[in-house]
């Protein structure tokens, strides 16, 4: 199959949907990748790494999509790529349809299948293409934390682990889970007192069995969080009601229990957020101090890591791009339950649930 790997041109957008090892492992099989030129260099990937693993370097995103019979890229496309995609071409990306009625509309019209990574789910009902960017966030969650608790940055002016002497912060992890876990396995590792709080008992229990003595599990309710809010340092918060808008944990009211300087940090801003005084901020502007509380709620915080987050998505999405390639669509879906979940409209027609209803749209 002939494969496509585009430039994101998403502003700021520095992942790539396919890394020079995916590349290696595609031509190997003898399928031909397309990359389109300095489509890696921000994730850290020149064109020559790419020639070496076998792939063709083109000038332009219009040679990519005009080549290929399979776009591999990482976000969903936008207005100046809508017009490239073609009929009966295989889009595999993040599409996050049910966002934008534009979009859907969009891909409808292009007539191309299009397979979007945030459905793709297995039989347990996890979202693999989705872990990684929570493992990243997760973790990122406490770097960002320890620096914004730093004086000049107006937080407390408290170091996480504390110093022979002095002793450590104190960090709150709402939800226990892919967030919630690598971010309390962080803030543990820098030496904080750690408290994570989830209402679901199995992912307590399971969390109080693997965490270090510094992490202990606390049942979520808002009586708890208001009894902690007067000696934490960082809060963070991960949770997650699938296919809801996130639960409003901390309250505006809230805020004034809280000493100043405190850092709060939502990552479960893509879904509203869990803070009531939640907006979504930029890595250009990542913060805003609301009643001496500082806010951090970049939506998109896997992208300042780009390295990281391209090898981490790409490592689990190359195995389907793999099938994709090897079977064509059809069998590959037909032969992996898994895969045939990220099928999202195909050549003109709706095929999940969940978009159509967003849109009072007809199903195929
Ligand atoms: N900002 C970003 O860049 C970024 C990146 C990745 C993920 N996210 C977001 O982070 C959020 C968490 O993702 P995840 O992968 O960890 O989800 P997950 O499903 O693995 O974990 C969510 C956890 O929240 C718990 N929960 C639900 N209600 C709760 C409550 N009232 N109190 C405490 N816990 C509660 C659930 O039991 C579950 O364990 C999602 O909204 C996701 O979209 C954001």
């Amino acid at each position: 199959m002939k494969i496509g790997v585009p430039i994101e041109i998403k502003n700021n957008e520095n992942r790539v949907g396919m890394t020079p090892s995916g590349v290696f492992e595609l031509t190997k099989r003898n399928h031909t990748v397309y990359v389109q030129k300095n489509a890696g260099f921000n994730s850290g990937f020149l064109d020559e790494d790419y020639v070496g693993a076998g792939a063709t370097i083109v000038d332009s995103i219009e040679a990519v999509y005009d080549a290929a019979e399979m776009i591999v890229k990482v976000k969903e496309p936008i207005e100046p790529e809508y017009k490239l995609i073609k009929p009966n071409q295989v889009v595999f990306t993040y599409f996050h349809f049910a966002s934008s009625e534009v979009l859907t509309n969009a891909m409808i019209d292009s007539k191309a299948i299009c397979i979007a990574y945030e459905t793709v789910e297995d039989k347990d009902g996890a979202l693999p293409l989705l872990i990684p960017m929570s493992e990243v966030a997760g973790r990122m969650s406490v770097q960002q934390g320890a620096k914004y608790l730093e004086k000049p940055i107006k937080g407390r002016g408290i170091l996480l682990g504390g110093i022979p002497g002095v002793p450590p912060a104190h960090v709150m992890v709402l939800g226990g889970g892919v967030v919630g876990i690598q971010a309390a396995k962080m803030a543990a590792g820098l030496g904080a007192n750690v408290t994570i709080m989830d209402i679901n008992m199995k992912q307590l229990r399971y969390i109080a069995d693997i965490m270090p003595a510094n992490v202990n599990t606390e049942f979520s309710s808002e009586y708890n969080i208001r009894r902690h809010l007067p000696k934490t340092d960082l809060i963070i918060g991960g949770v997650l009601i699938k296919g809801a808008k996130a639960p409003k944990l901390i309250t505006k009211d809230m805020l004034k229990d809280m000493r100043p300087g405190t850092v709060i940090v939502d990552v479960a801003v893509d879904q509203g957020g869990c803070f009531e005084t939640t907006k979504p901020t930029t890595h250009e502007e990542p913060t805003y101090i609301i009643d001496d509380v500082v806010h951090y709620s970049v939506a998109n915080m896997p992208g300042a890591v780009p390295y990281t987050s391209t090898v981490g998505l790409t490592n689990v999405t190359l195995p389907y791009v793999i099938k994709l390639a090897n079977d064509g669509w059809e069998k590959a879906c037909d032969n992996n339950a898994s895969l045939a979940k990220g099928l999202n409209i195909v050549k003109g027609k709706i095929v999940y649930k969940e978009i159509a209803e967003a849109f009072d749209m007809q199903m195929a």
